[in-house]
């Protein structure tokens, strides 16, 4: 029997988690909040039932990515909007894969959104709130001593695998995976595990056929009908309602 969450100890709280130890030395609680920030929590707000949404399909789309051999931290769900993961020592960096120009890259490189690339462009993101989260390269990161060289080069070939496999999935749903953004960790062996989470936050979906925005980037540009479209996502990719 899991311990009621009241015995649960918050050790961590993010923009749209919450971390909690319960007890077993090595796994955590992951919840997921309504809460929604953007343009580095400038913009605050809620979207309903995106907590429940969010824990959902991230715990659908780790279990997918379990089956291809990628390791995740998600372990079980324990409610809507909980799932038990590995705890894990976080690498300090964030990865974005894209597919698509969008978001910073249409300012970065000039070109429209929505512009196919060539191939994937995998971005560091160096994870500090108080500096804005810059781009960082490869040297940065040795220098900033943030993991070494081995980690990082498994973190670049599972992020490019992950999108190997996420792409064509969301394909085959109607759905244009524009870009995504990972955060990975290591367990007490050093093996490299996907943490954080998988969902309309952190990743941009288009309609394959209207390119209509299913993700934050509705609530980010005041677009409406962000509920809709969180669900209207988990709706296509499960084929089943969460439950909230
Ligand atoms: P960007 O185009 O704003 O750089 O975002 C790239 C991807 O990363 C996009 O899918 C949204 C996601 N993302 C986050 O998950 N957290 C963030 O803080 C930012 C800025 C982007």
């Amino acid at each position: 029997m899991e311990k009621p969450a009241l015995e649960w100890t918050s050790i961590y709280e993010g923009k749209a988690k919450i971390l909690f130890e319960t007890g077993d030395r090595d796994t955590l609680v992951q919840r997921f909040k309504n809460d929604a920030t953007a343009f580095n929590a400038l913009k605050k707000g809620s979207i309903p039932n995106k907590g429940a949404i969010n824990c959902q399909l991230s715990a659908h789309l780790f279990t997918l990515l379990e089956s291809q051999d990628i390791r995740t931290h998600f372990v079980d769900r324990l409610s809507p909007i909980d799932m038990k993961v590995r705890r894990l020592k976080m690498v300090g960096l964030e990865v974005v894969m894209r597919n698509r120009v969008a978001g910073s890259l249409v300012k970065r490189l000039g070109q429209p959104e929505g512009t196919p690339l060539a191939h994937p462009i995998l971005e560091w993101y160096y994870k500090r709130d108080d500096l804005g989260d810059p781009m960082v390269n490869r040297d940065h990161i040795d220098i900033l001593h943030l993991a070494t060289d081995d980690v990082i080069a498994t973190i670049e070939k599972m992020a490019r695998r992950i999108n190997g496999i996420l792409l064509p999935y969301f394909s085959g749903k109607g759905i244009l995976l524009v870009d995504m953004k990972f955060e990975f960790g290591t367990d007490d062996s050093g093996a490299v595990f996907l943490g954080d989470e998988i969902s309309g936050d952190t990743c941009r979906f288009w309609d394959a056929q209207t390119h209509d925005k299913m993700d934050k980037d509705r609530f980010r540009q005041d677009l409406g009908k962000i509920e809709e479209n969180y669900l209207a996502l988990f709706r296509r990719v499960t084929q089943h309602e969460p439950e909230l």
